[in-house]
């Protein structure tokens, strides 16, 4: 273990949307190295180069000192595999807390290792609830949650259901969106990237796509919606970045698409993928952190599932949870026009939750001693 004076954090990421969420927390914690030493642990969940180091490197994380490289496997094969390749890293490493955010199944796996061998886990992005135990991340929070010592929350309603599972009130800290954080950093080589431009779009005129939920791609509900992306298609052009579970579902089913006004692409890079993003018309979604930039952002969003755990970007006015409905997949123009402007950004979703969470982690340091 570290001495008081220097604590040694160990830091887990594994997929994309784990990047944006730990970026900013691990450039604040680098940047206070006289009170600690910050390990960095990539697990290899999401390993292709556009998944995974286009993002580390336009986000400027550092090289992970760990690379577990599980790769791909059932959530079973997956866990366990996380689980028996940190093991001996945390024994190697002896860290005074371990750091995991977000709900995916590296998220869990590390925060059962952490806490098997009695380390203090730091829960990033915590009381997140779908009630939906059908979602694997719903699982994933819920069980991280319990484990975890200190929850970081970003929004009121986080708090409250942890409280509400019998999380004592002081292990849990609001202290913002550091997701948000790292659109703040980089909002100007966002703006500057104009990927709409470059792909001959009309800023405004468009509708962003990306799906990637098991529930929707690995199911019936997929040729629906593929079938409906191309209705939409004739009232607006339709940009869909395709996730490679998604991309593996759509050519097992044989599945094409013959506007010309839908524009198929690989998965795109964060400043590219924001860029698009933040010049939309609209955007539609399965994911649960899409919801949150957008909210940011200012761009109507339409969550194509039946929940969500993120209610205060609906509460805001920017997400519309459409159900797992593909069919109103073209009611998207009607919805637009009806739909009055709306542009509050939740409280601490300011580009500082990342320098609030180390200052916890700083006075519980101290304390803990
Ligand atoms: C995972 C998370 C999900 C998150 C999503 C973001 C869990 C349970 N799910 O889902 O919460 O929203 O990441 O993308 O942890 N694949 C590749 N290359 C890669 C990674 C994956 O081809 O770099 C393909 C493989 O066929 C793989 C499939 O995508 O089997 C699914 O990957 P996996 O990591 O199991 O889950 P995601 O769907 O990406």
């Amino acid at each position: 273990m570290a001495t008081n004076q220097h604590q040694r954090i160990l830091a887990v990421i594994g997929t994309r949307p784990n990047f944006m969420k730990m970026a900013p927390v691990v450039a604040e914690l680098r940047g206070r190295s006289e009170e600690f030493d910050t390990i960095l642990v990539h697990t290899g969940q999401h390993y292709d180069r556009a998944m995974s180091q286009v993002f580390l490197e336009e986000l400027d994380v550092p090289e992970p000192d760990y690379q577990l490289e599980v790769g791909s496997g059932s959530h079973a094969q997956q866990t366990a595999r996380i689980m028996e390749r940190l093991e001996p890293v945390l024994l190697d490493c002896d860290p005074d807390l371990v750091l995991v955010p977000g709900d995916v199944n590296s998220t869990l796996a590390a925060a059962l290792v952490a806490a098997k061998l009695l380390v203090p886990v730091g829960h990033v992005e915590a009381g997140l609830r779908s009630f939906d135990r059908s979602m694997p991340e719903e699982v994933n929070r819920v069980v991280t949650d319990q484990l975890s010592d200190l929850l970081f929350t970003h929004s009121p309603e986080a708090n409250d259901h942890l409280i509400d599972e019998g999380i004592a009130g002081a292990r849990i800290h609001c202290v913002g969106n550091t997701m948000i954080d790292t659109l703040v950093a980089l909002r100007s080589r966002i703006e500057a990237a104009d990927a709409p431009m470059r792909l001959g779009l009309t800023h405004g005129d468009y509708v962003l796509v990306t799906l990637h939920r098991p529930a929707l791609v690995d199911g019936p509900a997929l040729v629906d919606t593929v079938a409906n992306l191309e209705a939409l298609s004739h009232a607006l052009p339709v940009v869909f970045p395709v996730h490679p579970r998604t991309r593996k579902a759509i050519d097992a089913l044989g599945l094409g698409i013959q506007s010309d006004r839908v524009l198929m692409l690989e998965p795109l890079a964060y400043l590219d993928f924001l860029s698009l993003t933040s010049a939309a018309a609209a955007v539609l979604t399965d994911s649960g952190g899409i919801q949150e930039e957008t909210t940011y952002l200012g761009i109507p969003c339409f969550t194509l599932r039946n929940n969500t755990e993120r209610p205060v970007t609906v509460e805001v006015g920017t997400n519309t949870v459409l159900g797992q409905t593909p069919q109103r997949i073209p009611e998207i123009p009607d919805l637009l026009a009806q739909r009055e402007r709306t542009g509050d950004i939740p409280l601490l979703w300011d580009g500082h939750a990342a320098e609030r969470l180390v200052n916890v982690l700083t006075r519980h340091m101290a304390m803990v001693g």
